[in-house]
């Protein structure tokens, strides 16, 4: 996507074809800093202290880090049990989005499909070029058929501002283009539609204040940065028309695990009659799950995010301590929605509504 007129996306690979260059997603918005990781180590540590951060995103990642893997191989050849390790520690960096084990096995297969270790890596290289490539596009579909939802408001508006309310950051710094819950809202944009986005900030790491509001505000979207509490607010007053967000991960019944706090927005949405949406591509559903909440893994963080919270101060990014000194704090990353107060999923094949036999429809190679 632009940034300040030049192309930029959260990763790709250098030139040398030795260095994964990612855009460090903690420093945004004040600084925009660029890091090159060389090894699978580099990769992991990336994923876990969220350098790049998203379900697609950290799919594409955990696949470059398959790449980096196998290029760095000890020894003279790649062994069969060592690339089946490396894959194992990648997809353990992080817990909740099923894309990073997605996209590592995906890797891995090609990489047992041929014999020779220049011919493995040069099969792990281009099938996380695939993966890269192939996300960037269903981004853009989900874009394409989310649109026509946010056309259907506009319309039944008579041209009024559609009011949008997202939560944390499913934009394209979390995919490769376009973004999952944003694409539709940037398709919209550029179809002139008038629109406006109301940004959750998204605590304890403030996704949505940092990333969405910058990706926005970039982009030239109209977009008021809230406090996580007011959705419930604004929705009451009419202040909402749709909710949008995306997933990191979603049963094939339609449950929607999401950043923490989702789950409040589909409540009060819920309450409100509200259409309350999320936006995924199929790296993202859960093929094996029927049962979100008593199935998907709920990664939890260090306390410290919530502990400090981190901002410019005199020029300098900086972290300042919020409770007491001694007082516990508990980090839950994510939750999940269950299928019943989700509008509908959108995906790159299009609109369904969230139960086993709608997303069957649309995925019905995929089903068991
Ligand atoms: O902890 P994060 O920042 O990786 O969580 C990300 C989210 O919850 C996003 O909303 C989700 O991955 C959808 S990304 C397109």
């Amino acid at each position: 996507m632009k940034v300040d007129g030049k192309d930029l996306r959260p990763i790709w690979i250098d030139r040398d074809l030795k260095t994964v260059k990612i855009i460090d997603q903690r420093l945004l918005p004040h600084e925009l800093v660029i890091r090159d990781v060389k090894t699978a180590d580099g990769i992991i540590e990336a994923i876990q202290t969220m350098q790049v951060r998203g379900a697609p995103l950290i799919g594409v990642t955990g696949a470059y880090g398959m790449y980096l893997a196998a290029l760095n191989h000890p020894g003279e050849f790649i062994k069969n049990d060592y690339i089946a390790r490396e894959c194992e520690r990648i997809k353990s960096a992080r817990p909740t989005a099923v894309n990073l084990a997605w996209a590592a096995d995906r890797v891995l297969d090609k990489i047992l499909a041929v014999e020779h270790t220049r011919d493995r890596v040069d099969a792990a290289r281009n099938e996380a070029g695939d993966i890269t490539e192939e996300e960037a596009d269903n981004c853009k579909k989900i874009g394409e058929h989310g649109l026509g939802l946010i056309q259907a408001i506009s319309r039944a508006k008579e041209g009024r501002t559609v009011n949008i309310l997202t939560h944390c950051n499913a934009g394209w710094l979390a995919c490769i283009e376009w973004g999952t819950a944003t694409a539709p809202i940037y398709m919209a944009y550029e179809k002139g539609i008038d629109i406006h986005v109301w940004v959750d900030e998204t605590r304890p790491l403030n996704q949505g204040a940092r990333l969405t509001a910058w990706e926005l505000g970039k982009y030239g979207v109209h977009h008021t940065v809230i406090i996580d509490n007011a959705s419930g607010y604004l929705m009451q007053q009419g202040m909402v028309d749709m909710v949008i967000v995306g997933s990191d991960r979603t049963t094939c019944t339609g449950d929607v695990a999401n950043k923490i706090g989702t789950y409040h927005k589909a409540l009060a949405a819920h309450d409100n009659d509200i259409p309350f949406y999320a936006a995924m591509p199929s790296s993202t559903i859960d093929w094996e799950l029927k049962d979100g909440i008593k199935e998907i893994p709920i990664e939890q963080r260090d306390p410290d995010e919530i502990r400090y919270v981190q901002g410019l101060y005199q020029g300098e990014i900086t972290s300042v301590l919020v409770p007491p000194a001694d007082s516990p704090a508990m980090n839950i990353a994510f939750d999940v929605t269950p299928a019943r107060l989700v509008t509908g999923i959108i995906t790159e094949r299009g609109v369904c509504r969230a139960s086993a036999a709608d997303i069957k429809k649309l995925f019905p190679e995929k089903m068991i």
